[in-house]
């Protein structure tokens, strides 16, 4: 799983007071709008795997095929030594790909460290790496990689080199994206790298499909906030009544995803009445796409340089191997 940190679980009877605040200053906007970091229940992180496994979802296999047609060049990149920080880890699943790349052309690395929000799952991922990768020091760190990063003891005076994949940059907006970036550029210091994945603009019909499968995957996953809402924070959503949309809007080079009332609707959260008009969205996520161009001002933004580009014969989606100044 490359999704985004989930927030902890609660119940209607304990409901968790950030998720609740969050939610009403969301539906109290206008536009409508919830934040997408809580997707990601037990139900949602499952939605979410399934999403990336669709045939219409290409950016998991074309960044899957990036990393194993450029595994060379990506571990000369990382140098030998190195120490490898992923930032949101989940199953660590993409780093397998580098971590055996590092061993095969430059010898094998001074620590892989995994960060997720998770802890439990962290360590049991630790402990099937380490069995699987005898003799590399797996260091996990439980951590919101929107927060400063706190790096374990480290082997002294190693090249440090980020990885963030499944172009997860895209779900914050231009400003957060750069923050986010900084804090990278951070933890592994100048001198430091990080590698990068990055869905590119495209046409509208392939990426709103991508978001908006037949199937409905991405429909139910998106409706899941609403279930969600529901049972935590003691909602009446009539969650099949909010169809999913994705729009491609190329004016900010974003597909958004929206849940939009099929009908006037009244709906109770925590007690207080929020109003729908026929037609009316809550704006739940976006999933910016960037360009070369864009790429590198972001970087540049951040305090990088940005060193190569890999990409798909097709310049579908994006890796981005970056220095930091
Ligand atoms: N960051 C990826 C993307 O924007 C994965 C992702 C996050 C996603 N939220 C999603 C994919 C919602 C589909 C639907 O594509």
């Amino acid at each position: 799983m490359s999704a985004p940190a989930a927030a902890p679980a609660a119940d209607a009877s304990a409901p968790d007071q950030t998720f609740l605040t969050d939610v009403l200053a969301g539906l109290s906007g206008d536009p409508k709008s919830l934040p997408c970091k809580y997707f990601y229940d037990a139900a949602g992180s499952r939605l979410f795997e399934a999403i990336t496994a669709l045939p219409e979802y290409y950016p998991t296999r074309i960044e899957a095929a990036i990393f194993r047609d450029q595994a060379e060049a990506i571990a000369r990149f990382v140098g030998p030594g190195a120490v490898l920080i992923e930032f949101g880890s989940g199953n660590s699943e993409k780093s397998r790909v580098l971590l055996d790349a590092c061993g095969e052309y430059v010898g094998a690395l001074a620590a892989y460290v995994p960060q997720d929000i998770s802890g439990p799952f962290l360590e049991t991922v630790a402990r099937r790496l380490r069995n699987e990768y005898p003799g590399l020091p797996v260091l996990p760190i439980i951590g919101d990689f929107t927060q400063p990063v706190t790096l374990p003891d480290l082997p002294p005076h190693r090249r440090r080199v980020g990885f963030f994949p499944g172009s997860t940059i895209g779900n914050f907006g231009p400003g957060a994206a750069a923050k986010v970036l900084r804090t990278f550029h951070d933890a592994v210091g100048p001198g430091g790298g990080l590698i990068l994945g990055a869905d590119l603009i495209k046409d509208g019909a392939t990426l709103e499909a991508a978001y908006d499968d037949a199937a409905g995957v991405t429909a139910q996953f998106n409706r899941n906030l609403l279930t969600r809402i529901n049972r935590e924070l003691g909602a009446d959503f009539p969650v099949d009544r909010f169809r999913h949309e994705a729009r491609w809007n190329a004016e900010q080079s974003r597909v958004e995803m929206h849940l939009v009332a099929d009908a006037p609707r009244t709906v109770t959260v925590a007690g207080r009445r929020f109003d729908f008009a026929e037609g009316e969205s809550i704006h739940t996520e976006n999933s910016y796409k960037f360009s070369r161009e864009t790429l590198h001002a972001l970087a540049a933004e951040a305090g990088f340089t940005i060193e190569t580009i890999w990409t798909d014969p097709r310049e579908q989606f994006a890796v981005a191997a970056m220095t930091a100044e």
